[in-house]
Protein backbone atom coordinates (compact mmCIF):
# COMPACT_ATOMS: atom_id res chain seq x y z
CA UNK A 1 0.00 0.00 0.00
CA UNK A 2 0.80 3.50 -0.95
CA UNK A 3 1.40 6.03 1.75
CA UNK A 4 -2.21 8.07 0.53
CA UNK A 5 -3.94 5.31 -0.14
CA UNK A 6 -2.66 3.90 3.72
CA UNK A 7 -4.07 7.45 4.87
CA UNK A 8 -7.24 7.05 3.04
CA UNK A 9 -8.25 3.56 4.86
CA UNK A 10 -6.81 5.45 8.61
CA UNK A 11 -9.06 7.59 8.53
CA UNK A 12 -12.42 5.26 7.10
CA UNK A 13 -11.27 3.06 10.05
CA UNK A 14 -11.27 6.11 12.53
CA UNK A 15 -14.46 7.60 11.03
CA UNK A 16 -16.64 4.34 11.82
CA UNK A 17 -15.36 4.02 15.15
CA UNK A 18 -15.95 7.50 15.92
CA UNK A 19 -19.08 7.63 13.87
CA UNK A 20 -20.52 3.83 15.19
CA UNK A 21 -19.67 4.93 18.76
CA UNK A 22 -22.27 7.49 18.44
CA UNK A 23 -24.42 5.27 16.81
CA UNK A 24 -23.97 3.19 19.87
CA UNK A 25 -24.54 5.97 22.00
CA UNK A 26 -27.75 6.92 20.66
CA UNK A 27 -29.33 3.15 20.32
CA UNK A 28 -28.42 2.43 23.88
CA UNK A 29 -30.40 5.28 25.14
CA UNK A 30 -29.09 8.81 26.83
CA UNK A 31 -27.34 8.21 30.15
CA UNK A 32 -30.60 10.22 32.22
CA UNK A 33 -32.56 7.07 30.84
CA UNK A 34 -30.56 5.00 32.31
CA UNK A 35 -30.38 6.59 36.13
CA UNK A 36 -34.50 6.50 35.79
CA UNK A 37 -34.15 3.07 34.94
CA UNK A 38 -31.85 2.15 37.63
CA UNK A 39 -33.66 4.56 40.19
CA UNK A 40 -36.37 2.26 39.77
CA UNK A 41 -34.98 -0.91 40.80
CA UNK A 42 -33.64 0.87 43.54
CA UNK A 43 -37.08 2.08 44.65
CA UNK A 44 -38.55 -1.51 44.44
CA UNK A 45 -36.25 -2.63 46.08
CA UNK A 46 -36.36 -0.67 49.23
CA UNK A 47 -39.36 1.97 48.73
CA UNK A 48 -42.09 -0.25 47.03
CA UNK A 49 -42.98 -1.97 50.84
CA UNK A 50 -44.34 1.46 51.79
CA UNK A 51 -44.61 3.57 49.25
CA UNK A 52 -46.23 0.61 47.04
CA UNK A 53 -45.11 0.09 43.21
CA UNK A 54 -47.37 3.17 42.05
CA UNK A 55 -45.98 5.60 44.35
CA UNK A 56 -49.10 6.64 45.41
CA UNK A 57 -48.27 5.81 49.15
CA UNK A 58 -50.72 2.88 49.78
CA UNK A 59 -48.02 -0.54 50.02
CA UNK A 60 -48.50 -2.84 51.91
CA UNK A 61 -46.62 -2.10 55.02
CA UNK A 62 -47.21 1.56 54.77
CA UNK A 63 -50.98 0.55 55.91
CA UNK A 64 -50.09 -0.07 59.73
CA UNK A 65 -48.47 3.18 59.93
CA UNK A 66 -50.21 6.53 61.55
CA UNK A 67 -48.70 9.22 59.17
CA UNK A 68 -49.35 7.67 55.38
CA UNK A 69 -46.31 7.13 53.22
CA UNK A 70 -46.20 10.35 51.18
CA UNK A 71 -48.06 10.11 47.44
CA UNK A 72 -44.74 10.79 45.44
CA UNK A 73 -46.87 11.04 42.78
CA UNK A 74 -48.95 14.07 43.77
CA UNK A 75 -46.75 16.48 41.40
CA UNK A 76 -48.94 19.13 43.60
CA UNK A 77 -46.56 18.33 46.44
CA UNK A 78 -43.65 17.10 45.09
CA UNK A 79 -42.62 19.13 42.04
CA UNK A 80 -41.62 22.38 44.67
CA UNK A 81 -39.60 20.48 46.38
CA UNK A 82 -35.70 20.29 45.94
CA UNK A 83 -33.38 17.87 45.57
CA UNK A 84 -31.50 18.22 48.56
CA UNK A 85 -34.65 18.04 50.83
CA UNK A 86 -35.36 14.58 48.98
CA UNK A 87 -31.79 13.87 49.52
CA UNK A 88 -31.73 14.86 53.08
CA UNK A 89 -35.16 13.30 53.14
CA UNK A 90 -33.64 9.45 51.62
CA UNK A 91 -30.29 9.85 53.25
CA UNK A 92 -30.80 10.93 56.91
CA UNK A 93 -35.01 10.14 57.47
CA UNK A 94 -37.92 12.13 57.68
CA UNK A 95 -36.57 13.30 61.03
CA UNK A 96 -34.13 15.41 59.27
CA UNK A 97 -36.70 18.02 57.84
CA UNK A 98 -39.21 17.42 60.93
CA UNK A 99 -41.63 14.97 58.86
CA UNK A 100 -42.32 11.40 60.62
CA UNK A 101 -39.25 9.23 61.62
CA UNK A 102 -41.04 6.38 60.39
CA UNK A 103 -39.60 7.49 57.02
CA UNK A 104 -36.30 5.41 57.57
CA UNK A 105 -32.99 6.92 56.69
CA UNK A 106 -31.01 5.19 53.90
CA UNK A 107 -28.10 6.71 54.21
CA UNK A 108 -26.23 3.47 55.13
CA UNK A 109 -27.65 1.30 52.59
CA UNK A 110 -27.53 3.78 49.38
CA UNK A 111 -24.29 5.63 47.43
CA UNK A 112 -24.88 8.87 46.39
CA UNK A 113 -25.22 8.04 42.86
CA UNK A 114 -28.42 5.72 44.15
CA UNK A 115 -29.44 8.63 45.61
CA UNK A 116 -29.56 10.18 42.60
CA UNK A 117 -30.85 8.20 40.68
CA UNK A 118 -34.08 7.22 42.82
CA UNK A 119 -34.67 11.10 42.88
CA UNK A 120 -34.07 11.21 38.75
CA UNK A 121 -37.08 7.97 38.93
CA UNK A 122 -39.35 10.00 41.56
CA UNK A 123 -39.48 12.84 39.10
CA UNK A 124 -40.88 11.07 36.52
CA UNK A 125 -43.50 9.68 37.81
CA UNK A 126 -44.91 13.04 39.30
CA UNK A 127 -48.35 14.66 37.66
CA UNK A 128 -48.50 17.11 37.26
CA UNK A 129 -45.51 16.69 35.41
CA UNK A 130 -41.76 18.10 37.00
CA UNK A 131 -39.77 19.93 34.58
CA UNK A 132 -36.31 21.47 35.64
CA UNK A 133 -36.75 24.87 37.59
CA UNK A 134 -39.89 23.93 39.41
CA UNK A 135 -37.95 23.56 42.63
CA UNK A 136 -35.80 26.22 43.45
CA UNK A 137 -32.73 25.43 46.00
CA UNK A 138 -33.23 25.56 49.52
CA UNK A 139 -31.84 29.25 50.92
CA UNK A 140 -30.27 28.54 53.79
CA UNK A 141 -28.93 32.21 55.80
CA UNK A 142 -25.70 32.18 58.35
CA UNK A 143 -26.97 32.57 61.72
CA UNK A 144 -30.86 31.62 61.82
CA UNK A 145 -31.70 30.78 64.87
CA UNK A 146 -32.33 27.24 66.01
CA UNK A 147 -36.35 27.34 66.64
CA UNK A 148 -38.09 25.21 69.82
CA UNK A 149 -40.20 23.08 66.66
CA UNK A 150 -38.24 22.32 63.65
CA UNK A 151 -41.28 23.79 61.64
CA UNK A 152 -40.07 24.46 58.11
CA UNK A 153 -41.79 26.55 55.55
CA UNK A 154 -40.21 24.73 52.79
CA UNK A 155 -43.02 21.83 53.61
CA UNK A 156 -46.04 24.70 54.17
CA UNK A 157 -45.44 27.52 52.22
CA UNK A 158 -42.71 25.72 49.32
CA UNK A 159 -45.01 21.79 49.37
CA UNK A 160 -48.42 22.70 50.50
CA UNK A 161 -48.66 25.85 49.31
CA UNK A 162 -50.23 27.26 52.63
CA UNK A 163 -50.77 31.07 51.95
CA UNK A 164 -48.45 33.64 54.05
CA UNK A 165 -50.96 35.54 55.44
CA UNK A 166 -53.20 32.48 56.68
CA UNK A 167 -50.81 32.46 59.53
CA UNK A 168 -49.26 35.67 59.11
CA UNK A 169 -53.05 36.77 59.63
CA UNK A 170 -52.38 40.33 60.95
CA UNK A 171 -49.98 41.76 57.99
CA UNK A 172 -52.84 43.55 56.01
CA UNK A 173 -54.69 45.07 59.18
CA UNK A 174 -52.04 45.85 61.38
CA UNK A 175 -48.66 47.16 62.10
CA UNK A 176 -47.05 43.69 62.63
CA UNK A 177 -47.42 40.39 60.57
CA UNK A 178 -47.99 38.57 63.88
CA UNK A 179 -47.20 34.51 64.37
CA UNK A 180 -49.69 31.78 64.07
CA UNK A 181 -50.95 30.95 67.85
CA UNK A 182 -50.82 27.12 68.89
CA UNK A 183 -54.34 26.69 68.78
CA UNK A 184 -54.26 27.72 64.97
CA UNK A 185 -50.88 25.07 64.76
CA UNK A 186 -53.69 22.43 66.51
CA UNK A 187 -57.02 23.36 64.00
CA UNK A 188 -54.35 21.53 61.47
CA UNK A 189 -52.15 19.08 63.92
CA UNK A 190 -54.86 17.97 65.80
CA UNK A 191 -54.88 14.94 63.69
CA UNK A 192 -52.00 15.42 60.97
CA UNK A 193 -48.31 13.94 62.38
CA UNK A 194 -50.60 13.79 66.31
CA UNK A 195 -49.76 9.93 66.87
CA UNK A 196 -46.02 9.88 65.21
CA UNK A 197 -44.39 12.62 64.96
CA UNK A 198 -42.19 13.83 67.71
CA UNK A 199 -41.83 17.60 66.52
CA UNK A 200 -45.79 17.75 66.38
CA UNK A 201 -46.07 16.25 69.73
CA UNK A 202 -44.40 19.34 71.26
CA UNK A 203 -47.55 21.35 69.53
CA UNK A 204 -49.96 19.49 71.87
CA UNK A 205 -47.54 19.53 74.76
CA UNK A 206 -47.44 23.69 74.53
CA UNK A 207 -51.11 23.35 73.87
CA UNK A 208 -52.03 21.53 76.64
CA UNK A 209 -49.87 23.12 79.30
CA UNK A 210 -51.86 26.64 78.08
CA UNK A 211 -48.39 27.77 77.50
CA UNK A 212 -47.36 30.01 74.02
CA UNK A 213 -44.87 28.65 71.82
CA UNK A 214 -41.56 30.40 72.31
CA UNK A 215 -40.22 31.09 68.98
CA UNK A 216 -37.29 33.19 68.39
CA UNK A 217 -37.48 36.55 66.99
CA UNK A 218 -35.91 36.87 63.71
CA UNK A 219 -36.54 40.20 61.61
CA UNK A 220 -36.42 43.44 64.14
CA UNK A 221 -36.18 46.85 63.51
CA UNK A 222 -34.88 49.28 66.68
CA UNK A 223 -37.33 50.40 69.28
CA UNK A 224 -37.21 53.92 67.87
CA UNK A 225 -38.71 52.89 64.31
CA UNK A 226 -41.88 52.65 63.44
CA UNK A 227 -42.86 50.26 60.85
CA UNK A 228 -46.33 49.26 59.66
CA UNK A 229 -46.75 46.20 57.59
CA UNK A 230 -50.10 47.19 56.98
CA UNK A 231 -49.43 49.83 54.25
CA UNK A 232 -46.64 47.89 52.71
CA UNK A 233 -49.25 44.71 52.30
CA UNK A 234 -51.66 46.88 50.89
CA UNK A 235 -49.92 48.38 48.10
CA UNK A 236 -48.91 45.29 47.49
CA UNK A 237 -45.37 44.91 48.27
CA UNK A 238 -44.65 40.93 47.95
CA UNK A 239 -43.17 39.47 51.64
CA UNK A 240 -40.69 38.10 49.84
CA UNK A 241 -38.89 41.32 48.62
CA UNK A 242 -38.07 41.73 52.03
CA UNK A 243 -37.57 38.74 53.55
CA UNK A 244 -36.25 36.95 50.96
CA UNK A 245 -37.35 33.19 49.68
CA UNK A 246 -38.59 32.13 52.67
CA UNK A 247 -40.63 29.25 51.50
CA UNK A 248 -37.36 27.94 50.82
CA UNK A 249 -35.87 28.88 54.05
CA UNK A 250 -35.80 25.05 56.17
CA UNK A 251 -35.16 27.49 59.09
CA UNK A 252 -35.84 31.37 58.68
CA UNK A 253 -33.00 34.10 59.10
CA UNK A 254 -32.70 37.21 58.21
CA UNK A 255 -29.44 38.23 56.00
CA UNK A 256 -29.74 42.02 57.79
CA UNK A 257 -27.35 43.93 59.76
CA UNK A 258 -26.61 47.68 60.24
CA UNK A 259 -24.63 49.71 57.91
CA UNK A 260 -24.45 53.19 59.54
CA UNK A 261 -22.59 54.28 56.19
CA UNK A 262 -24.69 52.93 53.68
CA UNK A 263 -27.72 54.62 55.76
CA UNK A 264 -25.89 57.79 55.44
CA UNK A 265 -25.16 58.44 51.84
CA UNK A 266 -29.14 57.06 51.65
CA UNK A 267 -30.55 59.90 53.22
CA UNK A 268 -28.62 62.52 51.37
CA UNK A 269 -30.28 60.98 48.31
CA UNK A 270 -28.67 58.44 46.61
CA UNK A 271 -28.95 54.86 45.50
CA UNK A 272 -26.75 52.38 48.00
CA UNK A 273 -27.71 48.96 47.55
CA UNK A 274 -27.84 48.74 51.28
CA UNK A 275 -28.58 45.38 53.00
CA UNK A 276 -32.52 44.60 53.98
CA UNK A 277 -33.82 46.39 56.70
CA UNK A 278 -31.49 48.84 57.80
CA UNK A 279 -32.55 52.22 57.32
CA UNK A 280 -31.02 53.17 53.53
CA UNK A 281 -33.12 50.45 52.33
CA UNK A 282 -36.10 51.29 53.54
CA UNK A 283 -35.26 54.81 51.96
CA UNK A 284 -34.07 53.44 48.52
CA UNK A 285 -37.45 52.22 47.86
CA UNK A 286 -39.33 54.65 49.19
CA UNK A 287 -37.89 57.29 46.68
CA UNK A 288 -37.89 54.74 44.03
CA UNK A 289 -41.43 53.72 44.47
CA UNK A 290 -42.92 57.38 44.83
CA UNK A 291 -40.62 58.31 41.67
CA UNK A 292 -41.78 55.50 39.17
CA UNK A 293 -45.69 54.40 41.31
CA UNK A 294 -46.21 57.53 42.63
CA UNK A 295 -46.95 56.31 45.67
CA UNK A 296 -46.75 58.88 48.92
CA UNK A 297 -44.00 56.85 50.87
CA UNK A 298 -42.33 58.84 53.68
CA UNK A 299 -38.83 59.94 53.73
CA UNK A 300 -38.95 62.35 56.37
CA UNK A 301 -37.37 61.64 59.88
CA UNK A 302 -40.13 61.45 61.82
CA UNK A 303 -42.54 59.30 60.17
CA UNK A 304 -40.03 56.47 60.59
CA UNK A 305 -38.66 57.38 64.17
CA UNK A 306 -41.10 58.89 66.66
C1 LIG B 1 -41.20 1.95 56.41
C2 LIG B 1 -41.96 2.65 55.42
C3 LIG B 1 -41.19 3.52 54.43
C4 LIG B 1 -40.20 3.15 53.55
C5 LIG B 1 -39.56 1.78 53.39
C6 LIG B 1 -39.88 4.34 52.77
N1 LIG B 1 -40.66 5.39 53.17
FE1 LIG B 1 -40.61 7.28 52.40
N2 LIG B 1 -42.00 7.87 53.76
C7 LIG B 1 -42.61 7.06 54.67
C8 LIG B 1 -43.56 7.84 55.45
C9 LIG B 1 -44.45 7.32 56.56
C10 LIG B 1 -43.48 9.16 54.95
C11 LIG B 1 -44.31 10.38 55.40
C12 LIG B 1 -43.59 11.21 56.44
C13 LIG B 1 -44.38 12.44 56.79
O1 LIG B 1 -45.13 12.96 55.94
O2 LIG B 1 -44.28 12.92 57.93
C14 LIG B 1 -42.48 9.16 53.90
C15 LIG B 1 -42.09 10.29 53.21
C16 LIG B 1 -41.17 10.29 52.17
C17 LIG B 1 -40.75 11.47 51.46
C18 LIG B 1 -41.16 12.92 51.74
C19 LIG B 1 -42.13 13.41 50.76
C20 LIG B 1 -42.68 14.77 51.08
O3 LIG B 1 -43.73 15.11 50.53
O4 LIG B 1 -42.10 15.52 51.90
C21 LIG B 1 -39.89 11.04 50.48
C22 LIG B 1 -39.16 11.90 49.46
C23 LIG B 1 -39.77 9.61 50.60
N3 LIG B 1 -40.56 9.18 51.65
C24 LIG B 1 -38.99 8.82 49.78
C25 LIG B 1 -38.74 7.47 50.03
C26 LIG B 1 -37.80 6.68 49.25
C27 LIG B 1 -37.04 7.18 48.04
C28 LIG B 1 -37.77 5.45 49.82
C29 LIG B 1 -36.89 4.27 49.44
C30 LIG B 1 -35.47 4.53 49.48
C31 LIG B 1 -38.70 5.46 50.94
N4 LIG B 1 -39.27 6.70 51.03
C32 LIG B 1 -38.94 4.37 51.76
C33 LIG B 1 -42.42 5.69 54.85
C34 LIG B 1 -41.47 4.93 54.19
C1 LIG C 1 -53.40 24.65 57.23
C2 LIG C 1 -52.91 23.50 57.92
C3 LIG C 1 -51.64 23.62 58.75
C4 LIG C 1 -51.36 24.55 59.73
C5 LIG C 1 -52.20 25.73 60.18
C6 LIG C 1 -50.10 24.14 60.32
N1 LIG C 1 -49.61 23.03 59.68
FE1 LIG C 1 -47.92 22.03 60.15
N2 LIG C 1 -48.22 20.77 58.59
C7 LIG C 1 -49.32 20.77 57.77
C8 LIG C 1 -49.16 19.74 56.77
C9 LIG C 1 -50.16 19.39 55.67
C10 LIG C 1 -47.92 19.10 57.04
C11 LIG C 1 -47.27 17.94 56.29
C12 LIG C 1 -47.56 16.69 57.05
C13 LIG C 1 -46.71 15.53 56.64
O1 LIG C 1 -46.40 15.40 55.47
O2 LIG C 1 -46.34 14.78 57.54
C14 LIG C 1 -47.37 19.77 58.20
C15 LIG C 1 -46.17 19.42 58.78
C16 LIG C 1 -45.69 19.95 59.96
C17 LIG C 1 -44.48 19.52 60.62
C18 LIG C 1 -43.54 18.46 60.11
C19 LIG C 1 -42.76 19.01 58.93
C20 LIG C 1 -42.01 20.26 59.27
O3 LIG C 1 -42.51 21.36 58.95
O4 LIG C 1 -40.98 20.19 59.94
C21 LIG C 1 -44.33 20.30 61.74
C22 LIG C 1 -43.23 20.22 62.78
C23 LIG C 1 -45.44 21.23 61.76
N3 LIG C 1 -46.26 20.98 60.68
C24 LIG C 1 -45.62 22.23 62.72
C25 LIG C 1 -46.62 23.21 62.65
C26 LIG C 1 -46.73 24.32 63.58
C27 LIG C 1 -45.80 24.57 64.74
C28 LIG C 1 -47.82 25.04 63.19
C29 LIG C 1 -48.35 26.32 63.80
C30 LIG C 1 -47.40 27.39 63.86
C31 LIG C 1 -48.38 24.39 62.02
N4 LIG C 1 -47.61 23.29 61.72
C32 LIG C 1 -49.49 24.83 61.35
C33 LIG C 1 -50.41 21.62 57.86
C34 LIG C 1 -50.53 22.69 58.72
C1 LIG D 1 -48.44 27.15 58.62
C2 LIG D 1 -48.16 28.46 59.11
C3 LIG D 1 -47.21 29.37 58.34
C4 LIG D 1 -47.23 29.69 57.01
C5 LIG D 1 -48.14 29.19 55.92
C6 LIG D 1 -46.18 30.67 56.81
N1 LIG D 1 -45.54 30.91 58.00
FE1 LIG D 1 -44.07 32.26 58.32
N2 LIG D 1 -43.85 31.58 60.22
C7 LIG D 1 -44.64 30.62 60.83
C8 LIG D 1 -44.09 30.30 62.14
C9 LIG D 1 -44.63 29.28 63.11
C10 LIG D 1 -42.94 31.12 62.30
C11 LIG D 1 -41.98 31.16 63.50
C12 LIG D 1 -40.92 30.10 63.38
C13 LIG D 1 -39.90 30.40 62.31
O1 LIG D 1 -39.26 31.44 62.36
O2 LIG D 1 -39.80 29.57 61.39
C14 LIG D 1 -42.82 31.91 61.09
C15 LIG D 1 -41.83 32.87 60.85
C16 LIG D 1 -41.82 33.73 59.76
C17 LIG D 1 -40.96 34.88 59.62
C18 LIG D 1 -39.91 35.33 60.63
C19 LIG D 1 -40.59 36.00 61.82
C20 LIG D 1 -39.59 36.69 62.72
O3 LIG D 1 -39.41 36.24 63.84
O4 LIG D 1 -38.99 37.66 62.27
C21 LIG D 1 -41.24 35.46 58.43
C22 LIG D 1 -40.61 36.69 57.85
C23 LIG D 1 -42.28 34.66 57.81
N3 LIG D 1 -42.62 33.62 58.65
C24 LIG D 1 -42.81 34.92 56.56
C25 LIG D 1 -43.64 34.03 55.89
C26 LIG D 1 -43.96 34.11 54.49
C27 LIG D 1 -43.43 35.18 53.56
C28 LIG D 1 -44.80 33.07 54.20
C29 LIG D 1 -45.37 32.68 52.86
C30 LIG D 1 -44.40 32.45 51.80
C31 LIG D 1 -45.02 32.35 55.45
N4 LIG D 1 -44.29 32.95 56.42
C32 LIG D 1 -45.88 31.26 55.60
C33 LIG D 1 -45.77 30.07 60.29
C34 LIG D 1 -46.15 30.14 58.96
C1 LIG E 1 -41.61 46.50 53.19
C2 LIG E 1 -40.95 45.39 53.82
C3 LIG E 1 -41.79 44.27 54.38
C4 LIG E 1 -42.83 43.59 53.77
C5 LIG E 1 -43.43 43.82 52.42
C6 LIG E 1 -43.24 42.56 54.70
N1 LIG E 1 -42.50 42.63 55.83
FE1 LIG E 1 -42.63 41.42 57.44
N2 LIG E 1 -41.27 42.57 58.44
C7 LIG E 1 -40.61 43.65 57.90
C8 LIG E 1 -39.84 44.32 58.94
C9 LIG E 1 -39.01 45.56 58.78
C10 LIG E 1 -40.05 43.56 60.13
C11 LIG E 1 -39.53 43.88 61.53
C12 LIG E 1 -40.62 44.75 62.18
C13 LIG E 1 -40.32 45.19 63.59
O1 LIG E 1 -39.26 44.93 64.15
O2 LIG E 1 -41.26 45.81 64.19
C14 LIG E 1 -40.95 42.46 59.78
C15 LIG E 1 -41.39 41.49 60.66
C16 LIG E 1 -42.16 40.38 60.27
C17 LIG E 1 -42.53 39.28 61.15
C18 LIG E 1 -42.14 39.14 62.60
C19 LIG E 1 -43.33 39.34 63.53
C20 LIG E 1 -44.01 40.66 63.35
O3 LIG E 1 -45.24 40.66 63.26
O4 LIG E 1 -43.35 41.71 63.31
C21 LIG E 1 -43.27 38.40 60.40
C22 LIG E 1 -43.91 37.10 60.84
C23 LIG E 1 -43.39 38.96 59.06
N3 LIG E 1 -42.70 40.16 59.03
C24 LIG E 1 -44.10 38.37 58.03
C25 LIG E 1 -44.41 39.02 56.84
C26 LIG E 1 -45.35 38.52 55.85
C27 LIG E 1 -46.10 37.20 55.94
C28 LIG E 1 -45.42 39.44 54.86
C29 LIG E 1 -46.28 39.43 53.61
C30 LIG E 1 -47.71 39.28 53.84
C31 LIG E 1 -44.49 40.53 55.22
N4 LIG E 1 -43.94 40.24 56.42
C32 LIG E 1 -44.25 41.65 54.44
C33 LIG E 1 -40.64 44.06 56.60
C34 LIG E 1 -41.59 43.66 55.68
C1 LIG F 1 -39.90 47.33 48.77
C2 LIG F 1 -40.24 48.71 49.02
C3 LIG F 1 -40.32 49.23 50.45
C4 LIG F 1 -39.46 48.96 51.48
C5 LIG F 1 -38.21 48.08 51.44
C6 LIG F 1 -39.93 49.70 52.61
N1 LIG F 1 -41.07 50.38 52.28
FE1 LIG F 1 -42.17 51.58 53.54
N2 LIG F 1 -43.47 51.95 52.07
C7 LIG F 1 -43.36 51.51 50.77
C8 LIG F 1 -44.46 52.07 49.98
C9 LIG F 1 -44.68 51.83 48.50
C10 LIG F 1 -45.21 52.87 50.87
C11 LIG F 1 -46.41 53.75 50.52
C12 LIG F 1 -47.70 53.04 50.69
C13 LIG F 1 -48.83 53.92 50.22
O1 LIG F 1 -48.63 54.82 49.40
O2 LIG F 1 -49.94 53.70 50.73
C14 LIG F 1 -44.58 52.77 52.17
C15 LIG F 1 -45.06 53.41 53.32
C16 LIG F 1 -44.40 53.43 54.54
C17 LIG F 1 -44.86 54.16 55.72
C18 LIG F 1 -46.10 55.03 55.81
C19 LIG F 1 -47.24 54.22 56.32
C20 LIG F 1 -48.51 54.97 56.43
O3 LIG F 1 -49.32 54.53 57.25
O4 LIG F 1 -48.69 55.94 55.72
C21 LIG F 1 -43.93 53.94 56.71
C22 LIG F 1 -43.93 54.48 58.11
C23 LIG F 1 -42.90 53.07 56.14
N3 LIG F 1 -43.23 52.77 54.83
C24 LIG F 1 -41.80 52.62 56.84
C25 LIG F 1 -40.83 51.77 56.31
C26 LIG F 1 -39.66 51.34 57.04
C27 LIG F 1 -39.30 51.72 58.46
C28 LIG F 1 -38.98 50.51 56.20
C29 LIG F 1 -37.68 49.77 56.45
C30 LIG F 1 -37.61 48.96 57.66
C31 LIG F 1 -39.72 50.43 54.95
N4 LIG F 1 -40.83 51.22 55.04
C32 LIG F 1 -39.31 49.69 53.85
C33 LIG F 1 -42.40 50.66 50.25
C34 LIG F 1 -41.33 50.12 50.96
C1 LIG G 1 -38.40 55.10 55.69
C2 LIG G 1 -38.09 55.12 57.09
C3 LIG G 1 -36.99 55.99 57.62
C4 LIG G 1 -36.78 57.34 57.38
C5 LIG G 1 -37.55 58.23 56.42
C6 LIG G 1 -35.68 57.74 58.21
N1 LIG G 1 -35.21 56.65 58.92
FE1 LIG G 1 -33.67 56.68 60.25
N2 LIG G 1 -33.80 54.66 60.48
C7 LIG G 1 -34.78 53.87 59.90
C8 LIG G 1 -34.52 52.49 60.27
C9 LIG G 1 -35.32 51.28 59.83
C10 LIG G 1 -33.37 52.50 61.10
C11 LIG G 1 -32.71 51.30 61.76
C12 LIG G 1 -31.60 50.83 60.86
C13 LIG G 1 -30.82 49.65 61.37
O1 LIG G 1 -31.12 49.10 62.42
O2 LIG G 1 -29.87 49.27 60.64
C14 LIG G 1 -32.97 53.88 61.23
C15 LIG G 1 -31.87 54.30 61.97
C16 LIG G 1 -31.53 55.64 62.19
C17 LIG G 1 -30.46 56.08 63.03
C18 LIG G 1 -29.49 55.18 63.80
C19 LIG G 1 -28.22 54.97 63.00
C20 LIG G 1 -28.40 54.09 61.80
O3 LIG G 1 -28.12 54.55 60.67
O4 LIG G 1 -28.83 52.95 61.96
C21 LIG G 1 -30.43 57.43 62.96
C22 LIG G 1 -29.48 58.38 63.68
C23 LIG G 1 -31.51 57.84 62.08
N3 LIG G 1 -32.17 56.71 61.62
C24 LIG G 1 -31.82 59.16 61.77
C25 LIG G 1 -32.69 59.53 60.75
C26 LIG G 1 -32.88 60.90 60.29
C27 LIG G 1 -32.14 62.10 60.84
C28 LIG G 1 -33.81 60.86 59.30
C29 LIG G 1 -34.35 62.01 58.44
C30 LIG G 1 -33.34 62.72 57.68
C31 LIG G 1 -34.23 59.47 59.16
N4 LIG G 1 -33.54 58.71 60.07
C32 LIG G 1 -35.19 59.02 58.27
C33 LIG G 1 -35.81 54.28 59.09
C34 LIG G 1 -35.98 55.58 58.60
Amino acid sequence: MNAPVRWISLAVVVAVLIGGGALWRVVAAPPANQDVKAGRAVYTQYCATCHDDSGRGDGPSGGGLATKPADLTDGRLMNALPDEFLVNVIERGGASEGLAPTMPAFGAYLGAQQVRQLIAYMRTIAQPAFTAGMAAPLVSVPGAPAQPILFSHVVHAGSFQIPCQHCHADARRSEYAGLPSVERCMGCHKIIGAADNPEIRKIHGYYQRGEAIPWVRVFKVPEFTYFPHKAHVRVGVECQACHGPIERMRVVGANTGPDLRKDAISLVGFRTGAPPLTMGWCVDCHRDSNKKKNTKAPLDCVTCHH
